[in-house]
């Protein structure tokens, strides 16, 4: 039975294996930021498709022991690459280094290159070229304390961007991250769901797309696997077909987005419209100071504004402090979750978190707490 490793952002790994047991694929063993999972390629195929929090989803094929450039190149030869695609497609490497003798990225990717495509010149006297881009045969290369792993990312492209958001409104979270964080406040997708400060609309398409049963995969044109000789076509398509069987046509409750920007307003209804959630979802410019809460309660989710310099965070805190009073005030009887990266807004919004949760919104560590 193949071996994969889906990714996805530091902290979220328990969301990802959950996820991974709700589709079925029960052989899981949690790593740092991923989660490795045995299961056929059906289950990969389905895993691209339906993974809400992943970023990637990697099916490893070597690793070694690497101290010097020409062991990466002898090791990566002795894998079969003409297995996957024609000498006429195109590849690519992905490289990263970490506490290892050779530090240079690039002489990782240099070295695997020259034994792919070498491969390639001595069985068809003829190689793929290297497309950085949009690549049909995406390799990974992981080089940490001196071990290599080799993956195909059977994804191409992080499943982040899911293809809906062409408007963005300022610091936008990445999809997957929106998406895991929605499941951990244990949202129930059958009640209301509000975002105060919606920017582009992020958590609200995210939940949206959760209650109306889209799998975040069917926006996306194409997976690095659809480019392989081991494409398993017909499976791909009936899991499609079972996807789009399953979507509801509506819900019976609203999700809402607010913002004081009336631009952020605009994309997140854009947005919604692309992700064709818009029947699910009521974006509304209003300031926070001003928010009417639904009538029926429900989990309310933001990711205030950060401060990016040390003056900013001093002119933030009132905007926490009043995220404070409407958490502990109008919304007192919804579940409220901020994400947050300064432990100085946490305070500043007031009362004892229930849930604390730390988790990465790119380089940036931050909170995740729970009222
Ligand atoms: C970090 S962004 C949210 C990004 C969003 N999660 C996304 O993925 O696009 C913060 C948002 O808070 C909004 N905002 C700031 N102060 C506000 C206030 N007093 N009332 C309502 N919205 C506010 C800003 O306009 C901005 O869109």
């Amino acid at each position: 039975m193949p071996h994969f490793f889906a990714t996805t952002p530091r902290g979220l790994e328990n969301v990802l294996n959950q996820e991974l047991h709700d589709l079925g694929i029960k052989k899981t063993k949690i790593g740092v930021a991923g989660v490795g999972f045995e299961s056929n390629w059906e289950g990969c195929y389905k895993a691209n498709l339906c993974l809400v929090s992943a970023s990637r989803v990697l099916y490893p094929v070597l690793d070694f022991p690497a101290y010097e450039p020409e062991q990466i190149y002898h090791n990566v030869l002795k894998h079969d690459w003409t297995k996957y695609i024609k000498p006429n497609q195109t590849i690519a490497m992905d490289s990263s280094v970490r506490d290892s003798k050779i530090k240079d990225l690039r002489i990782v990717a240099l070295k695997a290159k020259d034994a792919v495509v070498d491969q390639f010149r001595e069985k068809f006297n003829k190689r793929p070229d290297v497309d950085a881009d949009n690549p049909q045969l995406p390799i990974s290369l992981r080089l940490a304390k001196n071990i290599c792993t080799v993956s195909l990312d059977t994804s191409g492209g992080s499943l982040h961007a899911r293809g809906y958001r062409d408007r963005g409104a300022p610091a936008p979270l990445k999809e997957n991250l929106a998406a895991a964080l929605i499941k951990m406040t244990g949202w129930d997708e059958k009640s209301p769901l509000l975002d105060p400060m919606c920017g582009s609309g992020t958590f609200c398409i995210e939940a949206a797309m959760m209650a109306l049963k889209k799998r975040p995969g069917i926006y996306r044109k194409r997976f690095a696997f659809q480019n392989w000789l081991t494409y398993q076509k017909e499976k791909f398509e009936e899991l499609v077909k079972t996807a789009l069987s399953e979507e509801l046509d509506d819900v019976p409750f609203r999700i809402y987005g607010f913002d004081n920007d009336p631009r952020a307003i605009a994309a997140s209804k854009a947005n919604s419209e692309n992700a064709e959630t818009i029947i699910a979802t009521l974006f509304k410019r209003q300031d926070l100071s001003q928010l009417e809460p639904p009538a029926e309660s429900g989990v309310m989710v933001v990711n205030p504004p950060y401060g990016e310099r040390m003056g900013d965070i001093k002119a933030l805190l009132p905007l926490y402090e009043e995220l404070g009073q409407v958490i502990h005030g109008p919304l007192k009887n919804w579940k409220c979750f901020v994400l947050s990266s300064e432990p100085e807004f946490i305070k500043a919004l007031g009362g004892r978190p229930k849930v604390r949760h730390r988790v990465f919104n790119g380089a940036i560590q931050c909170e995740f707490v729970g009222f």
